[in-house]
């Protein structure tokens, strides 16, 4: 028998302040677009922008639905719209926030376990890693490298062969 353990890196800023601007203003972004989420149920706003390696950025925001597991988390929306808008082009950063009515926006969140899921997918079809940026409206930042670090023990495509 051996233990083995996973672990990971990741980097926590105090605030935007200490992002450099590119990735400043990609949180930004993701912070302004939750007012375009759709989330009458939960009062919570999810805002997703991607700077993709053509230099475009793509949006995504939750839409709920009244039959609550029709509801889409903002990450996959966005998954959705870049990979219609323009296929095959990898992301290199992904800003994720959020906003509430029933709690305080000051902290990060990171995508759902669904979520890690599609966006792997992603990562793998476009064979670069995607760069998450994690904020709420105010409070520290994280940013974490690449997907692979939120999904230890993947299932990923090389399983089918
Ligand atoms: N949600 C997202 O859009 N992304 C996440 O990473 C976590 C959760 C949405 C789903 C639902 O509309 C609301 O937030 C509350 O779970």
């Amino acid at each position: 028998m051996k233990e083995t353990k996973f672990e990971f890196q990741y980097e926590v800023y105090n605030d935007i302040t200490e992002l450099n601007k590119e990735d400043a203003d990609l949180l930004t972004k993701a912070r302004a677009v939750t007012k375009q989420a759709y989330a009458p149920y939960s009062n919570f706003f999810v805002g997703a922008v991607a700077k993709l390696n053509n230099g475009e950025t793509v949006a995504g925001t939750n839409q709920e639905n009244a039959s609550y597991p029709v509801g889409i988390c903002a990450e996959r929306v966005l998954l959705g719209n870049a990979a219609t808008l323009y296929p095959g082009i990898s992301i290199d950063t992904l800003a994720i926030s959020y906003d509430s009515k029933e709690v305080p926006s000051d902290h990060p969140i990171s995508p759902c376990g669904m979520c890690r899921q599609a966006l792997l997918e992603y990562e793998t079809r476009t064979e670069k890693p995607i760069r998450m940026i994690l904020a709420g409206q105010k409070g520290k930042i994280y940013i974490v490298k690449t997907v692979r670090f939120l999904l230890p023990f993947a299932f990923d495509s090389a399983e089918l062969g």
